[in-house]
This record gives C-alpha cells, sequence and structure tokens, in this order.
C-alpha cells in the first residue's frame, strides 16, 4: 500500500516490488487501494508483472493513498450524516488476516509508518519503505520523492530568476516541506536564492529586509527568497490553512504571502510571490528517484521472505540497509541550523533570517 501525500517514484517500487516478488520469491503480490482506507474496506488489487508495466516514469500511485486513512482515528459517517472518529484498526487486523495476506509493504512517511508500526501489535506483520518529498526521516539520508521535488523547485526557482531581474522585483517561491527545510535549503542553495527561510529558525524580518535594503541599494535590484511552507518570523505563528484535527494532520500554506507583506509594509520594493504547492509532488520521478524506489522495493522483498517484518529500508552511505520501525519514526531530521548546507549558505553570503 502506499500512503500519505503522494510522490513522484511510488509506481517505480510497486514495480519492483512486483517483479522482485514474484520471479525472485514466486510471491502472490496484492495492492490494497487508498493506504488503510482500501484495508478497512477489503479494497485490493491483483499485482500480477503486467499491472506495473509502463508504470517506472509515471507519477502518482496506480494504488492511490489517502491522508485520512488513520486506522486508529478513522472518520465514519453516520446514518445521519454526522462524521464522528472511530478506532477501526481490529476490523483492519482482522481483514488482513481474512486476506490470506502474510505481509504488507507500507510506502509512506512517518505518519503511515506510525500507523504500521501500530498494527504490527494486532497482528499484522508489516515492512516500510520510506517515502515523502520533505525528507524528514532520521533514519535515512533520502526518502523516495525528494530529489525529484529539488529539481522541480530548482527550475522553477531559474525561471523566476529572469522575471525578476527583468522587473526589479523580490519574488518569494514558497516550497513545500512541512516542519523540515529540506526542500529550501537544497534548492535555494542549488538555483542562487538571495535569502532562504527555513522552520528550523524562525526569521527577523528586520535582519532579512536589511539585507534586502543593501542589495538593491547596490549592484542588483532584484532578489530571489525561498521560504519554506513551514518557516515563521520570530515571536509569529505556522501559516495554515487549516488546523489539524483527529484525523488529520493541519495544513500549511501562506508563509510566502505573509513574507511579502512584512517585506512590503516596510520597504518600497516591489514584491511578488509564487507558491509551488503541488507541482512538486507531481510528475515523473528524477533517476535518483526511480533507483532508489527500485532499491527500496527490492529490499524490502527481502525483509519480508526473511521474516524480518518491523523493519523499514534506508539509504545510508550509498548502501540500502534496514533499521527497526520504531527508530525509523522516532524523530523527525530537520535542518541542522550549523550542519553543512547552512554553513555553505552563509559562505556564500545567503540570507537565512537567523
Ligand atoms: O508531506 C508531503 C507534503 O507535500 C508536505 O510537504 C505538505 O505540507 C503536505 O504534504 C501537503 O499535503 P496535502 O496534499 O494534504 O495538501
Amino acid at each position: 500500500m502506499t500512503g500519505g501525500g503522494d510522490c513522484p517514484g511510488l509506481n517505480a517500487a510497486i514495480r519492483a516490488v512486483v517483479k522482485h516478488g514474484t520471479m525472485t520469491h514466486g510471491f502472490e503480490v496484492v495492492g490494497i487501494r487508498d493506504a488503510f482506507k482500501g484495508l478497512y474496506e477489503c479494497d485490493t488489487m491483483p499485482l500480477p508483472l503486467q499491472a506495473v508495466r509502463g508504470v517506472l516514469d509515471r507519477g502518482g500511485t496506480i494504488l492511490g493513498s489517502s491522508n485520512r486513512a488513520n486506522p486508529f482515528a478513522y472518520p465514519v459517517v453516520g446514518a445521519d450524516g454526522v462524521e464522528t472518529v472511530a478506532d477501526v484498526s481490529a476490523r483492519c487486523a482482522e481483514n488482513y488476516r481474512d486476506l490470506g495476506l502474510e505481509g504488507l509493504i507500507v510506502i509512506g512517511g512517518d505518519g503511515t509508518q506510525g500507523i504500521a508500526h501500530r498494527m504490527m501489535a494486532l497482528g499484522v506483520d508489516v515492512v516500510g519503505i520510506p517515502k515523502t518529498i520533505d525528507n524528514d526521516l532520521e533514519a535515512t539520508e533520502y526518502t523516495i520523492g525528494y530529489q525529484t521535488a529539488v529539481n522541480v523547485a530548482v527550475d522553477a526557482i531559474d525561471r523566476l530568476h529572469s522575471t525578476a531581474e527583468s522587473h526589479d522585483r523580490i519574488i518569494i517561491c514558497e516550497v513545500m516541506g512541512r516542519y523540515a527545510g529540506w526542500i529550501a535549503m537544497n534548492a535555494g542553495l542549488s538555483a542562487g536564492a538571495e535569502a532562504i527561510l527555513i522552520p528550523e529558525m524562525d526569521y527577523d524580518i528586520d535582519k532579512v529586509v536589511g539585507t534586502l535594503r543593501r542589495r538593491h541599494k547596490s549592484d542588483s535590484s532584484f532578489s530571489i527568497i525561498v521560504v519554506a511552507e513551514g518557516a515563521k518570523p520570530r515571536g509569529g505563528d505556522f501559516a495554515t490553512k487549516r488546523e489539524a484535527d483527529a484525523t488529520q494532520q493541519a495544513q500549511l500554506g501562506g508563509a510566502g504571502e505573509k513574507l511579502a507583506r512584512l517585506i512590503q509594509e516596510r520597504t518600497p520594493f516591489d514584491v511578488r510571490t509564487t507558491v509551488l504547492g503541488h507541482v512538486q509532488r507531481g510528475g515523473t520521478p528524477s533517476s535518483f528517484d526511480r533507483l532508489l524506489a527500485t532499491r527500496f522495493g527490492v529490499a524490502a522483498v527481502d525483509l519480508v521472505a526473511a521474516g524480518k517484518y518491523g523493519r523499514v529500508a534506508a539509504y545510508r552511505g550509498g548502501e540500502v540497509v534496514d533499521v527497526a520501525m520504531e527508530q525509523a519514526i522516532a524523530k523527525l531530521k530537520r535542518v541542522k541550523p550549523d550542519g553543512p548546507l547552512v554553513l555553505a549558505a552563509r559562505a556564500l553570503g545567503v540570507e537565512l533570517g537567523f
């Protein structure tokens, strides 16, 4: 199953699981649709070899996904049309047994892996594959989808540069990443942004504005600022479109607009904002993500074959290894304020707002 937000490379992982599982181990592989919703509703699809022909370069997921399918806090609509939250985990575990499943490969981020880990206590034998464009899982150096998202963001920022220059503008580019600044830092550095603001450190708006003023007085009259959706000003709150509830996490959004307002209140500069949004999650995966997903898929199947459940495939120093699921979900991986990316940014005079 694939759970949580989709990303480029999911189909490459599914393809590897099907091919390696079928051809090497003689497994019968079955897909569960729309994450744990499919397990709750017994909504499955057969995955013979033909089902994964031509999917390697396709974005999205042929299995579908769901953000609101936590069996421990599941949205259930009653006959009166009112939605309540129920624990349907026991039913999901029962369905797992009734479907005759002998192992479950869960391709997901920290939320989905956390749920999978809890399902193990109910007798569901799980192996994890880490995916998320946010790259915020501590267990692995890279998650599926992240590199493609960075490439998309770099391409967009390159394009913003030329139009910012033509019009002497400040262009703010808001990128995804939730509470981690990996996309912002990597894309911002790769595309030569003048300022990069990340969630790991609240930004000082006066410091950012000071840099813009100096820059616009001297050689350049345009600037590109990359802001992570989870970045916030010192003393301020996250910019959100919807707060978290029992069934799903908060929807972030608006950090770029907020920053634009703060700059406009303090300067006469012409400011525009671009929100990259789900463009970063769609479309064809990069070769790195296809390969990573393929290697993770192969590793996950081998873990199932060896009966090594409760493990997550991880990429470390060029090798694919496996780590305990509880370790994979224990802590978010975030940009270190004194780490190599921040040092490189500082060395090039990039404004980081702290
Ligand atoms: O976790 C991946 C991610 O794309 C985040 O970067 C972003 O905050 C979130 O998902 C968006 O979720 P949704 O697709 O529900 O808007």
